[in-house]
């Protein structure tokens, strides 16, 4: 399905943890053709400020239902956050490239996320669940972490980092991947390593599985102006040349970025 813009009816749109909420919509259209990684633009509200939507990832799809979960970080969000169930929110989407993956996995997979880097990738989790893939979550604190519970329903095997210490790895989530690609044996190696977080999680993820020669998928965060191409407000540069965050990305191969 190409995006579309269309008005569709909030499900819910509940607080789960400290400033992060979920939000689901109900578009069986998007729901049946949006892919992990993929975008929404909201227009937070019908009329006054803020005028430019938000993008906000796909965390999951059920039956006609779509799943988001964000961050109340500002003005847009926070507006976001004051929406009900009943009423309508008009959206494009889904927008941009989202994951590359097989329906056969060549190798493990792992997904790294920081903090709320674990919105497109239990999308991806559930799509790769068959091969039960290796997902290291990341956050500051035991606080913040995120979606636990649901990562472990995929069947998903798990590892834990936080800066303070208070779950699981003491540090970064980064170091703890560095550690064990070092400790992997080399018929165990993945085959795909697929991240999202903030800019200096993905640059180190990047300067590893290249220091580990393994391919990685990096979803990129940046602010949209338009979300489809069009102002040029999002561009980053690769090995071939600047490329637009929200139509040839928001996920590009770790190798191809130039950071
Ligand atoms: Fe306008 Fe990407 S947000 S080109």
């Amino acid at each position: 399905m190409t995006a579309t813009q269309v008005k569709v009816k909030i499900i819910s749109n509940r607080k789960i943890k400290n400033n992060c909420w979920r939000l689901e919509l109900d578009s069986g259209a998007i729901a049946r053709s949006a892919s992990p990684g993929q975008f929404l633009e909201i227009k937070v509200c019908d009329e006054g400020l803020p005028l430019l939507r938000r993008p906000i990832s796909i965390h999951g799809v059920n039956g006609s239902r779509v799943q988001l979960i964000y961050e109340v970080v500002g003005s847009g969000t926070r507006v976001l956050s004051g929406r009900r169930k009943g009423e309508f929110l008009d959206i494009i989407g889904p927008l941009g490239k989202g994951f590359e993956y097989g329906r056969k996995p060549v190798g493990k997979s792992v997904l790294v996320a920081g903090g709320m880097g674990v919105a497109p990738l239990l999308f991806l989790a559930r799509r790769l669940k068959p091969a039960k893939p290796l997902v290291l979550i990341g956050a500051g604190s035991k606080e913040q972490l995120l979606c636990l519970q649901e990562f472990k329903a995929f069947g998903c095997r798990m590892a834990i980092a936080t800066d303070d210490g208070s779950a699981g790895f003491k540090g970064k989530v980064t170091e703890m991947l560095d550690r064990l690609l070092r400790e992997m044996p080399d018929a165990g190696r993945p085959g795909n390593i697929y991240a999202c977080g903030p800019q200096p999680m993905l640059k180190a993820v990047a300067k590893i599985c290249r220091g580990h020669n393994i391919s990685s998928q990096l979803s990129l965060e940046r602010h949209m102006a338009c979300g489809f191409g069009a102002c040029l407000g999002c561009v980053v540069s690769t090995k071939s040349g600047y490329k637009r965050v929200c139509k040839e990305g928001p996920v590009f191969k770790g190798e191809e970025l130039v950071w």
